[in-house]
């Protein structure tokens, strides 16, 4: 695997990346597209039995998925990330007995990871960008193979589409207690196919700085034409509805 696949967890154990921007990962994700993605995946989701999610991060989907979806649904949620998974156990350690019951964490990479089980779905919400080429023709053979005939692949449409500089823009975050956050996002591309995201996660109360502090992340650029022609390789084919009406999720069927 590449640097940039196997490397986040890495990353995040020596202090960058994930390292940095899990304090504030519940802070600062755009919460209303992240709900009305939890909305399009309960519509998707809700014939799925059993369910791998990949890169499930401090686990805001899986409590979604896992509140949303049937009694009898079961999820395997992989994430190799240390800090996001002490993130992710934290919140499923807290819901009721009857859910917990239904979510195992595994805390292999997506290559190494095994539910051990046929599914009906695996969902890649934000993580895909983390798989160089090479790294993804195995990532979707790999999780194809395990999905039921008919089962789901389903994961977001990305950004850029191309490997370009993103102008810096201010993301609002939530507040907690005193202070407030938020993130300055902008992305330079680095070389082929990848861009550079710079996240710089700020700390402030009323208008006054209190705190900031930098991520860098190189990110893979996946354009819908790419992934289209990745997942049809691996043997899935699209399954609807348009990413546009999904909230941006390409959904693939096996
Ligand atoms: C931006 S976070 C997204 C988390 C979650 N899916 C969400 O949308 O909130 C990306 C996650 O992918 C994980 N990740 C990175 N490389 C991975 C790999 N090779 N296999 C599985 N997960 C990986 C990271 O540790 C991180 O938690």
């Amino acid at each position: 695997m590449t640097d940039t696949a196997a490397g986040e967890a890495a990353r995040a154990e020596r202090g960058e990346g994930y390292a940095v921007n899990a304090p504030y990962y519940d802070l600062i994700i755009p919460r209303d597209h992240w709900n009305a993605v939890a909305a399009a995946l309960a519509g998707l989701l809700k014939e799925a039995g059993t369910i791998a999610e990949i890169g499930a991060g401090t686990g805001y989907f899986t409590r979604a998925m896992l509140e949303s979806l049937g009694p009898d649904t079961e999820i395997f949620a992989i994430e190799p990330a240390r800090v996001m998974r002490t993130g992710l156990v934290t919140r499923l350690a807290a819901l009721e007995p009857g859910a917990a019951a239904r979510v195992t964490v595994l805390p292999e990479d997506a290559m190494a990871a095994d539910p051990g089980t046929p599914l009906d779905a695996v969902v890649l919400l934000n993580c895909v960008m983390h798989f160089a080429p090479d790294d993804r023709e195995r990532l979707w053979r790999r999780w194809a193979e395990r999905l039921r005939p008919g089962g789901l692949l389903i994961v977001e449409a990305q950004y850029p589409q191309r490997a370009e500089d993103v102008p810096a823009s201010v993301v609002p975050g939530a507040s907690l207690g005193r202070y407030r956050y938020e993130t300055h996002s902008r992305a330079e591309a680095v070389g082929d196919g990848l861009v550079r995201w710079i996240n710089t996660y700020r700390t402030l109360e009323g208008d006054a700085l209190v705190r900031e502090e930098t991520a860098e992340f190189d990110c893979h650029v996946i354009s819908d034409a790419t992934l289209a022609a990745e997942l049809a390789a691996a043997g899935l084919r699209p399954a609807g509805p348009d990413p546009a009406e999904a909230s941006g999720l390409h959904v693939w069927r096996r």
